[in-house]
């Protein structure tokens, strides 16, 4: 069962001057769990707009979306609200942490009614290489361990559903690569749903499925390579 589905669903924006933008038109996708789907297209194409609908944060303008099986077009905004909490996690580009947190307290503040929170937030940062980062704040982190914090804070509900907004498009390739990875990972061992948008042609190496919108229409549907990385990752684990 698809845990994540937008059926046909479109968005216009009214800019106020009598013209409105049709930032995305009649886009379909359902992800399962453990699927990755990778999204690209270039800059103004609706990729952002697709995804934020996607999670729930931005309503349609036409078409339906469920999440874990659940149409939330009438959803009340508290029930929305959490459902969102419960099935998914976000990651941005810009990582979004808060400047005035540690690592761990960054973490934490995403897992809100989570058990043991505290604890949760620093295994989870020890799992994505960060134990001697716990302590520092956003400004002393690099990057790379920067979107490390922001994938741990949308990991710590244990979410079904991950989406993540060009999350390598402020790191050098080193760092791109290896966020990229820890992605993969993730949707390889907890068989969770991942949709990625990005203009990083290196992420077709962990997709399972890559999608192409051009002008907010869906144009190309194509296979990744994700079966090849993940096989090839969990031997090297494995060594
Ligand atoms: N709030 C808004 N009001 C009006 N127009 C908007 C709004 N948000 C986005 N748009 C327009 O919708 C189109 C799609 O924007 P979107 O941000 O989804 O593109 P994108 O593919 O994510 O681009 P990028 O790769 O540059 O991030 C653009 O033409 C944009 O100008
Ligand atoms: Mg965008």
């Amino acid at each position: 069962m698809a845990v994540l589905e937008a059926k046909n669903i479109s968005k216009s924006f009214d800019t106020g001057t009598h013209t409105e933008v049709d930032a995305v038109t009649d886009m379909s996708l359902a992800a399962e769990a453990g699927d990755v789907v990778l999204i690209m297209g270039p800059s103004g194409s609706g990729k952002t707009t697709f995804l934020t609908m996607l999670g729930g944060l931005l309503r349609p303008s036409a078409g339906e979306i469920l999440i874990n099986g659940q149409p939330i077009g009438r959803l009340s905004s508290d029930r929305l609200t959490k459902l969102r909490r419960d099935h998914l996690g976000f990651i941005f580009q810009s990582f979004n942490l808060l400047e005035n947190l540690c690592a761990w307290e960054n973490v934490y503040v995403g897992g809100l009614g989570v058990k043991n929170r505290k604890q949760k937030a620093i295994e989870l940062l020890k799992r994505l290489g960060l134990e001697k980062r716990i302590h520092q704040k956003p400004r002393q982190l690099s990057g790379g361990e920067r979107q490390r914090v922001a994938i741990a804070r949308a990991l710590i509900n244990n979410p079904p559903i991950i989406l993540a907004d060009e999350p390598t498009a402020n790191l050098d390739s080193k760092n791109g690569l290896e966020v990229t990875r820890l992605l993969c990972e993730i949707a390889c061992q907890e068989n969770k749903a991942v949709v990625i948008v990005s203009h990083d042609q290196r992420l077709v190496q962990v997709a399972k499925r890559v999608i192409t919108i051009e002008d907010g229409r869906l144009v190309k549907e194509e296979l990744g390579q994700h079966q090849q990385f993940c096989e090839h990752h969990s031997d090297s684990n494995k060594s």
